[in-house]
C-alpha cells in the first residue's frame, strides 16, 4: 500500500501469541487484556532497549472490546472496566514514551474470540480510530464471507485512508483465503495492505515455527516476490522470550524472520525474558538484515542432510550489481551433536568475481575473513539451530 508507511518491516509488540484472551483481572492481574498490559509493555520497550533498537508499535490483539457497542452513536467501546481512561489516554501514554498505538479488529460480524467485527460499521469504526490516535490497525477476517474480502478489505482502508490520518494496514484476508484453498490476489494485496498474514497463527513451539518455515519455503515462487517496502509478508509474531523455543531455537526464529524480510512483532512478557535471549532480540547486526533498505525478501535455496541454506540479498551492492548477502545455515537434525557440513560459496549462489568478506551476525568476535566463490565454507550447526552470516561483496 502506497501510502508513505512501513517502508520497512513494522516492529513491535502484540499481546496475541502470550497473552490470548484473558481478561480476568483479578485472577491474573499481569497478564490480562488490560491498560496496564499495555502500559507496562510500552514502558518496558524503553526501559529495556528495545525501543532504541527499532521496536516500535505496542499493538492490541483481540478481547479489548465492550461486548456490545454504544447503544446511541454505535461506537465501539473498549472494555470499561480494563481499560478504565479509555483508548485516547492509553494512545497519549505509548505516545509519550515515543512509540505507536496498534489496534486489532475484524472485518466480520465479530471478532475471533466473539467480540462485535466492523462490518456493519466500517466508516464509523475507522473515524474512531483515526480520533484515538491509532497508527497501525490489524484486520481480521473470523466470521465473515471470504468472498466479500477482495472487496471488503480495500474498501476499509480507503476508509481508514480518508481519515487523514496514517495508519498501516495489516491484512489477515489472504490467510482465510489460503485456509478455504483459494489462492490469494498478491497484485491486490500489495496495493491495499502494507502487510498481510499469508498463513495459520504461530504457537510458543518448534513444530508451529518449522511448519510455518515449511509453509514459506514451499510457496516462495508465489510468496516471495510480493514482499517488499509498503507491502511485507507476515510470517505472523516472533515467540522468543516464552516457554516454547531454546537459546538455539529463539537464534534460529530470528534469523529466519529476518531473511524473510518479516515484521519483528514480539508477543512475550518484558519484564520476563531472560538476557540472552533479549540479547538475541536487540542484536543489531541481525535487525539490519531485516530491516534492509533493499526490502527483498529471502528464500531457502538449497538442502543437504538436513542443513538448509535460506539467503536474503542486501545491501551494500558493488558497482557491478554483485549483492552482499545475509545466509543462515539450518540444522532440521537432532541427532545429537553439532553438525559440521563444508559448502564451496559457488555453491551458496554467491558468484561475486571479488569475493565477499564474511562476518557471523551473532558473534561479532568470530572474523571469518575473505572468501572468493570457489573457496570452502565450513559451517558447524547445533541441533535444530542456526549459524548466520553477511557476505558482503568486495
Ligand atoms: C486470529 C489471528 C490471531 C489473533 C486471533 C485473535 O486467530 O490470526 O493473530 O489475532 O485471531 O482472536
Amino acid at each position: 500500500l502506497d501510502n508513505g508507511l512501513a517502508l520497512k518491516p513494522p516492529m513491535g509488540w502484540m499481546s496475541w501469541e502470550r497473552f490470548r484472551c484473558i481478561t480476568d483481572c483479578k485472577l491474573y492481574p499481569d497478564e490480562c487484556i488490560s491498560e496496564q498490559l499495555f502500559q507496562r509493555h510500552a514502558d518496558l520497550l524503553v526501559s529495556e532497549g528495545y525501543a532504541d533498537a527499532g521496536y516500535e508499535y505496542v499493538i492490541i490483539d483481540d478481547c479489548w472490546l465492550e461486548k456490545n457497542r454504544d447503544n446511541d452513536t454505535q461506537k465501539l467501546v473498549a472494555d470499561r472496566k480494563r481499560f478504565p481512561n479509555g483508548l485516547n489516554a492509553l494512545s497519549d501514554h505509548i505516545h509519550k514514551q515515543g512509540l505507536k498505538f496498534g489496534l486489532y479488529q475484524d472485518y466480520g460480524t465479530n471478532t475471533c474470540a466473539g467480540y462485535p467485527g466492523v462490518i456493519k460499521h466500517m466508516k464509523l469504526d475507522a473515524q474512531t480510530f483515526a480520533e484515538w490516535d491509532v497508527d497501525y490497525v490489524k484486520l481480521d477476517g473470523c466470521y465473515a464471507n471470504i468472498s466479500d474480502m477482495a472487496t471488503g478489505y480495500p474498501e476499509f482502508g480507503r476508509l481508514l485512508n480518508e481519515t487523514g490520518r496514517p495508519m498501516v494496514y495489516s491484512c489477515s484476508w489472504p490467510a482465510y483465503q489460503e485456509d478455504a484453498g483459494e489462492m490469494p490476489d498478491y497484485e491486490s494485496l500489495k496495493q491495499h495492505c502494507n502487510l498481510w498474514r499469508n498463513w495459520d497463527d504461530i504457537d510458543d513451539s518448534l513444530e508451529s515455527l518449522m511448519q510455518i518455515m515449511d509453509y514459506f519455503a514451499k510457496n516462495q515462487d508465489r510468496i516471495q516476490p510480493h514482499g517488499g517496502p509498503g507491502h511485507w509478508n507476515d510470517p505472523d509474531m516472533l515467540l522468543l522470550g516464552n516457554y516454547g523455543l531454546s537459546y538455539d531455537q529463539s537464534k534460529l526464529q530470528m534469523a529466519i524472520w529476518s531473511i524473510m524480510a518479516a515484521p519483528l512483532i514480539m508477543s512475550n512478557d518484558l519484564a520476563a525474558v531472560r538476557p540472552e535471549i533479549k540479547d538475541i532480540l536487540q542484536n543489531r547486526a541481525v535487525i539490519a538484515v531485516d530491516q534492509d533498505e533493499l526490502g527483498i525478501q529471502g528464500r531457502r535455496v538449497l538442502s543437504r542432510n538436513q542443513i538448509e541454506v535460506w539467503k536474503r540479498p542486501i545491501t551494500p551492492v558493488t558497482k557491478s550489481g554483485h549483492h552482499s548477502y545475509a545466509v543462515a545455515f539450518v540444522s532440521r537434525r537432532d541427532d545429537g551433536a553439532p553438525y559440521s557440513i563444508p559448502f564451496t560459496v559457488n555453491e551458496l549462489g554467491l558468484r561475486n568475481p571479488k569475493g565477499y568478506n564474511v562476518q557471523d551476525l551473532y558473534d561479532a568476535s568470530n572474523k571469518l575473513g575473505v572468501f572468493q566463490s570457489d573457496s570452502q565454507f565450513i559451517t558447524r550447526v547445533n541441533p535444530n539451530g542456526v549459524t548466520f552470516y553477511k557476505f558482503t561483496a568486495l
